[in-house]
């Protein structure tokens, strides 16, 4: 076969466990106006197509802001931004309903290509669009009448299901109508999140215009917690994305992804390569992750007495928990720790070992391992270290779900070796990261 034909078969495979998880889940994705008139923009639609082809529930929401000041500006109207909403007069009312309509032809005209050789041909998606939203005025708010902007009042959650278990794309424009016949111009990021979370989405993708997910010094963020992003907003509110990212997050939707709109494909990298592209916000409400520091002892000897006593986790000693505390990471809640995990490099050996991962019966089956897991590998791939391993008597199952394929103890490293206690006769597992 040709290395290109074996690249082409491994990347194939590489995606498989991806689209097998991605099947049947509910993604609601939304973008901007400023990307409809952008060179990548069919691009994108083929790969929404492909994702709904794959098995993927998807809704769409598009922004219009651009195109609304289009219209304007032909009629020679200043468009009006109060805290960063548009104060929508009979004008500006005009203007929303003509770009929302002729954006959404727009959008399905490009999903119903299908040109042969193309990206699209076969691909027969069906689109559907209506009344899904319910909206109220926004009202006049310190002293400032924003006319026809709404909010969101309620979604039609059932209509909006009916359509995704016939197989179609459902298409959302950023307006709403109201039980008086009005229609209102809503902020599309609003509906976003209120369309993710009345469908309990299992993913909400923003696509972004440039990086959202940043820290102070302008570095992309793989992943946020909902903390850091509450601490991101403090610093500027103005980061809109972000809010409605945490909004989404604090109420239910599992993980939130901020893409930057301007990578081509990114949508394909984030949602089925390992690595990603954007910055994932999971939530796992209320808690904290960090790094574990002698104030922590108490609470993770809590934590694991149990286990040890049941014979899971080996026997750790407060004296050695206390020179070992660097190494582990922690998950608390109310100032309680829910969780625990650990990392022992072994450099030389270009490997790491995970250790005492342990959560709290009150809250297992939630993700939280899975998500110390996560960051204990960022930890060892932040050291350069390419493999972990880990020793185990009963959850081998569990590592092996996550990446873990079993090996031998003559592959540990010699230090490791040398302490193996023959009589627990562990398990040893390894995963490349
Ligand atoms: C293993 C453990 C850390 C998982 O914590 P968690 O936060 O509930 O894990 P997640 O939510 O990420 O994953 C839950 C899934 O793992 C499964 N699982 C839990 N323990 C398992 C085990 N021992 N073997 C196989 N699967 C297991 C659950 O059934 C669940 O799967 P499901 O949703 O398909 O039913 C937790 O059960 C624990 O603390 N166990 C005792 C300590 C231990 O064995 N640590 C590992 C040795 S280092």
């Amino acid at each position: 076969m040709e290395s290109t034909d074996l690249q082409f078969v491994d990347w194939f495979r590489s995606a498989s466990p991806y689209i097998h998880t991605h099947r049947g889940s509910t993604v609601v994705v939304y973008f901007g106006g400023e990307a409809i008139g952008a060179e990548g923009f069919p691009s994108l639609i083929h790969d929404l197509a492909l994702l709904s082809s794959l098995g993927m529930r998807l809704v769409v929401i598009h922004g219009a802001r651009p195109q609304i000041d289009e219209r304007l500006e032909i009629r020679r109207v200043t468009p009006r931004y109060e805290k960063g909403l548009r104060i929508t007069d009979e004008a500006a009312l005009g203007c929303v309903k003509e770009a929302a309509g002729a954006i959404r032809v727009e959008i399905e005209a490009l999903f119903s290509t299908g040109i042969v050789n193309s990206p699209m041909a076969g691909a027969h998606i069906r689109i559907a669009s209506g009344n899904f939203v319910t909206a109220r005025p926004l009202g006049v708010r310190e002293g400032i009448d924003f006319c026809h902007t709404g909010e969101v009042r309620r979604i039609d959650k059932g209509a909006i299901k009916q359509h995704l278990d016939h197989g179609e794309i459902v298409l959302i424009s950023p307006v709403g109508y109201s039980p008086t016949g009005e229609v209102f111009n809503l902020s599309a990021l609003d509906v976003a999140s209120s369309v993710a979370v009345a469908l309990t989405a299992d993913k909400l993708v923003l696509l972004t215009e440039g990086n959202k997910g940043i820290n102070e010094e302008g570095r992309l963020l793989r992943q946020m917690t909902q903390l850091e992003v509450e601490n991101r907003l403090q610093d500027d509110d103005a980061i809109s994305e972000l809010l409605c990212a945490l909004t989404a997050s604090r109420h239910g939707v599992k993980r939130v992804h901020l893409i930057d709109r301007n990578i081509s494909g990114g949508l394909l990298l984030e949602l089925f390569t390992r690595d990603g592209v954007g910055t994932l916000i999971s939530a796992v409400p209320f808690d904290e992750l960090h790094k574990a520091t002698v104030d922590d002892i108490g609470g993770i000897l809590e934590l694991i007495t149990p286990l040890e006593e049941a014979g899971v986790l080996v026997r750790r000693s407060r004296e050695k928990l206390e020179i070992e505390i660097d190494h582990f990471m922690v998950m608390e809640r109310d100032h309680t720790i829910i969780a625990c995990g650990a990392l022992y490099p072994y450099p030389e050996d270009d490997l790491a070992e995970i250790a005492c991962l342990a959560v709290h019966p009150d809250y297992l089956n939630a993700g939280r391992a899975a998500l110390l897991l996560e960051e204990l590998e960022k930890e060892a791939k932040h050291l350069g270290i390419h493999r972990l391993f880990v020793l185990t008597t009963q959850t081998a199952h569990w590592f092996l779900e996550h990446g873990f394929t079993e090996g031998t103890i003559k592959d540990l490293p010699m230090e490791k070796k040398l302490l193996y206690n023959m009589q627990r006769n562990s398990k040893v597992f390894f995963k490349s990261i």
